[in-house]
């Protein structure tokens, strides 16, 4: 089969080398992709959210599949402009990807079908918005843009006055453009958190391997929101019977609730989940694949993830095969100093001997035969130990290996996860 992946990321990087490894994948295309990924795929120079350039490249090079990986394009549409193009793809239409699109929407359609969530409220007038505010109890308050917003939408106020200050910086001053004309204010949760991707026809849940993202720059969780900084897979917190529960109150009504509303989910449905005093609740939903977990689920996926991804697209996931390795595994993210706010780029990328385990590139550009920096997150290395312990200290000696002037990266990726082990 010829494959197009669609998006740049490391989490793309991951996704091409898993399907790199299906008897089925004859020739794999990444658009836009990055230079870090040219030994694994065609690189081709069309944007993510070019979606008539997608679809056209795909009839014209006679694509057999798709993958569609960023929210943006998913959410914009571009798998159901791939269909009408005549090719088959992973991913949710449009009409299921709003389940990342529009927060108001995930709110409401948990708060239908019951599904544990932070409770919450919906606001497209300030005045409104500011007097719930100030109708709470004194203490923290989430308030969140209904859009996409690039993963900045989120701000955890402190108390009722930054609450409104967070409000009104979305639906006055609009910060995050159209994506904070409405606003979401919600209870705030407390709880180790745990992301849970898994594979759905619509029908059928098949969780992957739970893990453990990194969201801040710095360590001990300081520092601003990021991406993601690392990860660790799987999540000690997230035990079978927490998993069992969470399928039951949670995976299979969302799936089922997405479906009675005529919103058929099929694709990769994240579960970002809070682990609370009163049990699992949602976070969010996210109508793709994380970054980066990505890059710490698929090297412990133990069958082919083309077939499986085949499976969701073609309403047979329940006779595929989806196993996973009984391993742990640990992504560190280097990126470039300053991000996620300003930073440079253009400094080479170099490799000292050779990596045991996946180096995955985020940000990469080729130039004169060099492979220069180009992006925030720049790169990832996955390690896959027997123990988390061996799967940490092996990502990190093996990240030693790799350099670029303006480096940082958290050294404390797992501690956490480690520290809930010993206890
Ligand atoms: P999101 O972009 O929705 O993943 O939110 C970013 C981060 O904000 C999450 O990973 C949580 O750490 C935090 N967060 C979001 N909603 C809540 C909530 N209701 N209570 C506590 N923390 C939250
Ligand atoms: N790592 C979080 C996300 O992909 O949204």
């Amino acid at each position: 089969m010829k494959i197009m992946v669609v998006g740049s990321g490391g989490r793309e990087h991951a996704i091409v080398k898993a399907l790199k490894k299906s008897k089925k994948a004859e020739e794999i295309f990444v658009l836009p992709g990055n230079g870090g990924m040219a030994e694994d795929a065609t690189i081709v120079p069309i944007g993510a959210k070019d979606i008539p350039a997608i679809a056209a490249f795909a009839k014209d090079n006679g694509i057999d599949y798709a993958v569609v990986a960023p929210d943006d394009p998913l959410v914009l549409g571009a798998v159901d402009a791939l269909n009408e193009a005549g090719i088959p793809c992973f991913g949710p239409r449009k009409n299921a990807a709003i389940i990342e699109g529009s927060k108001a929407f995930s709110k409401e359609l948990m708060k239908k079908y019951g599904i544990p969530t932070a409770r919450y409220a919906t606001f497209r007038k300030i005045e409104e918005a500011e007097s719930y505010i100030d109708s709470l109890p004194e203490g923290a308050v989430v308030v969140k843009a209904d859009g996409l917003a690039l993963g900045k939408g989120v701000i955890i106020a402190a108390n009722r006055e930054e609450a409104k200050e967070a409000a009104r910086s979305m639906m006055v001053d609009g910060k995050f453009g159209a994506s904070g004309n409405c606003v979401v204010i919600e209870e705030f949760l407390t709880g180790p958190e745990v992301s849970v991707l898994s594979f759905t026809d619509g029908e059928t849940v098949v969780p992957m391997v739970s893990s453990m993202d990194h969201k801040r720059a710095l360590d001990g969780d300081k520092g601003l929101n990021t991406g993601g900084m690392g990860v660790v897979a799987p999540n000690p917190y997230y035990t079978e019977d927490i998993a069992a529960e969470c399928m039951q109150k949670i995976f299979l009504p969302t799936v089922r609730a997405m479906k009675a509303e005529g919103r058929e989910f099929r694709g990769c449905l994240y579960f970002g989940l809070m682990l609370t005093p009163d049990g699992p609740k949602v976070i969010e939903y996210n109508c793709r694949f994380g970054d980066p977990e990505t890059q710490a689920v698929l090297p412990l996926l133990s069958t082919d993830l083309l077939e499986i991804m085949l499976a969701c697209t073609e309403g047979r996931l329940k006779d595929a095969d989806v196993r996973f390795e009984n391993k742990c595994s640990c992504c560190v993210v280097k990126a470039s100093k300053g991000y996620p706010e300003k930073y440079d780029t253009g400094f080479e990328i170099r490799l000292e001997g050779e990596i045991d385990g996946e180096l995955y590139i985020a940000g990469g550009k080729l130039e004169n035969g060099k492979l220069l920096t180009a992006g925030g997150r720049v790169l990832g290395v996955t390690a896959v130990a027997d123990t988390l312990g061996e799967a940490v200290e092996k990502a990190y000696s093996e990240a030693e290996k790799v350099h670029f002037e303006n480096e940082f990266f958290r050294r404390d990726i797992g501690a956490r996860a480690l520290a809930a082990l010993r206890k």
